[in-house]
């Protein structure tokens, strides 16, 4: 073994990037990861912190660059922590994500004999957001800045003119917002006093019109001393043509997250519309919804292709949010019922099945762990298949179990985290489901997230 320590700098190829967005270098046997690092290089690395089994590095010095390796396109790639992996090719950024699912499943599943499919690429490498958060606050010189937290820093905001992964009209939006809080000298939101006025700005796109929502958050402003809304409206309006609805809201709670609390002046919709092939969905601007619209439906045809639905057949899509993936699917089905834990997004569901002139779909709104029970009786048989999207944190234990003691016939579990999907597999297979297709689908070029589709059958 060798001997590393904290405090060293120390050379060494790397071999792959792994889960989290580092590269991966053995040196004598211990596992080093190594931020900034493309596959391939040779660098030299900083040792910043040492565990039994492995250290946490970065790049000091690129000694031998990869093939691999590119320019970043954005000129704040590093500072900025929105990406991780712009410096590398876009291609061996599949490759990566590809690997990742793999050895997910070889190493935390256990399972070695499964063919994860080819990765589905986005369609659009860059420019690929439908929704974008940023933050007003100020620079370490302090200036009043508009954009996307430091890496590790909760305090201080990167200004951000312009952001390679949304789409160009929001750099105009971004800019004009900026301009206004110039002009009118208005105070960000400090979160350490808590003082300060501008808080966060959220722009929802729709890529099949180019319309957007645009949600500004402040502190209450004092009496008298309101800024001018509509102002900031007009001036967006004139500059940004799509613009669909403008709500200013205020946020006066401590915790620094986007959220409008009362609304302080709205205009326009309060939603944009979104198609995925034929499929309408109204998208209002705090419900859930796939970030990259184009590669949704690469990855809604990647669960709906390996079901061969037929109008017998009734389908339960767990984890629903808007009912996206349920309503997707509704066409060829009997029936779907839908189960998502916020109501607002069960609402949209239900507008959504409207909007799409669907008569044969259920939301039900609560805790899975409650709804289910709601689902069997309202179902009145088993589902014929069980479709489950849960957050990055994967399955409770008694819902996973719930899900399974159903029976379905096929099961389908989408997940944008590889490593908690690969946990809860073993559960799934242990129920006497087989493995039948893996399909990773790229939503998230340039950083290190991927979605996954995963088609079981109950053992005949
Ligand atoms: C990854 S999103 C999936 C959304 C949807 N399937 C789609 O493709 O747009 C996960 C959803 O699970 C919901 N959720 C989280 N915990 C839940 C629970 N315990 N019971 C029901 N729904 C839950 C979240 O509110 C969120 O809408």
């Amino acid at each position: 073994m060798a001997k590393i320590n904290r405090g060293d700098v120390v050379e060494c190829v790397i071999d792959d990037l792994a889960f989290g967005g580092a590269g991966v270098a053995r040196v004598d046997g211990y596992v080093l990861f190594v931020k900034g690092a493309a596959p391939g290089d040779r660098v030299r690395a900083h040792i910043y912190k040492r565990k039994s089994k492995h250290a946490e590095a970065e790049v000091v010095e690129v000694l031998e660059p990869s093939p691999d390796r590119i320019a970043p396109p954005c000129p704040l790639f590093g500072r900025c922590g929105g990406c991780s992996w712009q410096h590398v090719r876009y291609e061996r950024q599949l490759v990566a994500k590809q690997s990742i699912v793999e050895q997910s499943f070889a190493h935390i599943a256990g399972v070695k004999d499964v063919t994860v499919e080819t990765i589905a690429p986005s369609p659009l490498p860059l420019r690929y957001r439908n929704k974008m958060d940023l933050t007003f606050g100020y620079s370490p010189e302090g200036e009043r800045t508009l954009g996307f937290h430091r890496p590790r820093d909760y305090k201080r905001i990167l200004d951000v003119d312009s952001c390679l992964l949304q789409p160009e009209i929001l750099d105009q939006a971004v800019a004009v917002c900026r301009q206004f809080m110039t002009d009118h000298n208005l105070s960000c939101y400090d979160p350490v006093t808590h003082e300060g006025l501008l808080r966060h700005l959220m722009f929802r796109y729709a890529a099949c019109s180019g319309e957007f929502l645009t949600v500004l958050a402040s502190a209450t402003p004092e009496t008298g001393k309101e800024p001018p809304y509509a102002e900031l409206a007009a001036r967006l309006r004139e500059a940004c043509p799509g613009m669909r609805g403008f709500t200013w809201g205020a946020n006066d709670a401590v915790a620094d997250v986007m959220r409008i609390e009362t609304i302080l002046y709205e205009e326009g919709e309060g939603w944009i519309e979104e198609h995925l092939g034929d499929v309408r969905f109204r998208v209002s601007a705090q419900s859930f919804f796939q970030v990259n619209t184009l590669a949704a439906r690469l990855l809604y045809d990647a669960i709906a292709h390996g079901l061969d639905l037929d109008d017998s057949q009734v389908v339960l899509d767990a984890y629903c949010g808007t009912g996206s993936i349920g309503i997707y699917c509704a066409a060829h089905a009997q029936s779907v019922w839908g189960l998502e834990l916020v109501k607002e997004a069960v609402w949209d569901a239900r507008s959504n099945a409207a909007l799409n002139e669907l008569t044969n779909c259920r939301f039900i709104a609560g805790d899975i762990r409650q709804t289910l029970t709601l689902a069997l009786d309202g179902m009145g048989r088993r589902p014929d298949c069980v479709i489950v999207d849960p957050p990055r944190g994967g399955m409770h234990k008694k819902a996973l179990g719930g899900l399974l003691a159903m029976g379905a016939p096929a099961f389908v579990y989408v997940s944008c985290n590889p490593t908690t999907l690969a946990r809860d597999v073993g559960a799934i297979l242990e129920e006497g489901y087989q493995l039948k297709r893996v399909q990773p689908v790229d939503l998230f070029p340039q950083t290190y997230h991927v979605e996954t589709v995963c088609h079981f059958q109950q053992a005949p």
